[in-house]
């Protein structure tokens, strides 16, 4: 079991590769806990998760990220991170988290996925503590939890988004990526009750071919339950920079920082955190994975 004070007060940890893990010290509000999903894949979920980690960052925040693509790891591909343990040793109780976190740039931190974990529901009683123990201590220490779950409606990703506190969906101009995502929500209302969503809109030409995809999935919301609401949190530019920024496993916010996607993400970090909490006032992390262990 973790030694959490240990973990808690600055101290460097040569785990995981070349770079220490320096976690940050103790303090007491708690975070916001939010996943970025989509109902189609490819949409740009894991960009979205890296450069808007990078962007809260320049604004101060602590930000913890779970890649929750847990059969296909990718958010340490965009950092061009190569870690050396994951989740997967963490559920199997083999490394503490403290040694699977590995240190992002400009101070982020990320818990890897596990390529090998791929159902959360086939989880043993044994295994869910082992998470539970490693996860209770981290709420006091982050900002900002972000999850990027993976595309569609399997049963991991419905869990991600059923446990988060705020959801953030991610959808195209594409009809199928719009259809997708509202029958995202349609399942995420009808099977599990989760009424608040808020939208990004990724790959657009313009502003206006954001608008239109949000008041489509809104003229869907209002079909499926007129308790649901859809919060507009804003676009980002199709832009070939990301292209590039991938060949060099460098976020685009980092490599191309002039560029009009980068400029997208400053606003979407300063529009986030503007934007409501769907808020818990305690334990949020905690709360979090008692959530997610309990689905199942
Ligand atoms: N605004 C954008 N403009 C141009 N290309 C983009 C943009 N956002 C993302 N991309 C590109 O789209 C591709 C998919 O991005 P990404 O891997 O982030 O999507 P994803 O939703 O995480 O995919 P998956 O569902 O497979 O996890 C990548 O090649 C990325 O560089
Ligand atoms: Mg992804």
């Amino acid at each position: 079991m973790v030694n959490s004070v240990g973990i808690f007060n600055e101290k460097v940890h040569e785990v995981n590769g070349a770079k220490g893990v320096r976690i940050y010290s103790a303090v007491s509000a708690f975070p916001r806990v939010v996943s970025v999903t989509s109902g189609k894949g490819g949409v740009g979920k894991t960009n979205i998760v890296g450069n808007l980690a990078i962007a809260l960052r320049r604004l101060g925040k602590r930000v913890l990220i779970l890649d929750g693509d847990l059969g296909l790891a990718n958010i340490d591909i965009i950092f061009g991170l190569s870690p050396a343990y994951n989740i997967r040793h963490v559920i199997s109780g083999e490394k503490d988290l403290a040694e699977v976190i590995v240190e992002g740039p400009e101070g982020i931190l990320i818990i890897p996925a596990g390529s090998g974990v791929h159902e959360l529901a086939h989880l043993t009683n044994g295994q869910k503590l082992n998470l539970l123990n490693e996860f209770d201590t981290l709420d006091g220490d982050f900002d900002i939890f972000l999850i990027d779950t993976g595309a569609g409606i399997s049963s991991n990703i419905i869990y991600f988004n059923i446990a988060a506190q705020e959801r953030i969906v991610v959808a195209t101009c594409e009809p199928s990526s719009i259809r997708s995502a509202s029958a995202l929500m349609e399942i995420m209302h009808t099977q599990h009750g989760t009424r608040r969503f808020k939208l990004l809109v990724n790959m657009v030409n313009d502003e206006e071919e954001a608008r239109s995809v949000f008041e489509d999935l809104t003229g869907s919301l209002e079909r499926f339950g007129k308790d649901m609401s859809l919060e507009y949190l804003g676009f980002i530019l199709k832009d070939d920079n990301f292209q590039r920024a991938a060949r060099e496993q460098c976020p685009v916010l980092q490599r191309y920082p002039e560029s009009a996607a980068s400029k997208g993400f400053c606003e979407l970090a300063e529009r986030f955190l503007a934007s409501s909490e769907n808020g818990l006032s305690d334990g949020n992390i905690k709360f979090f994975w008692r959530k997610l262990i309990s689905c199942h």
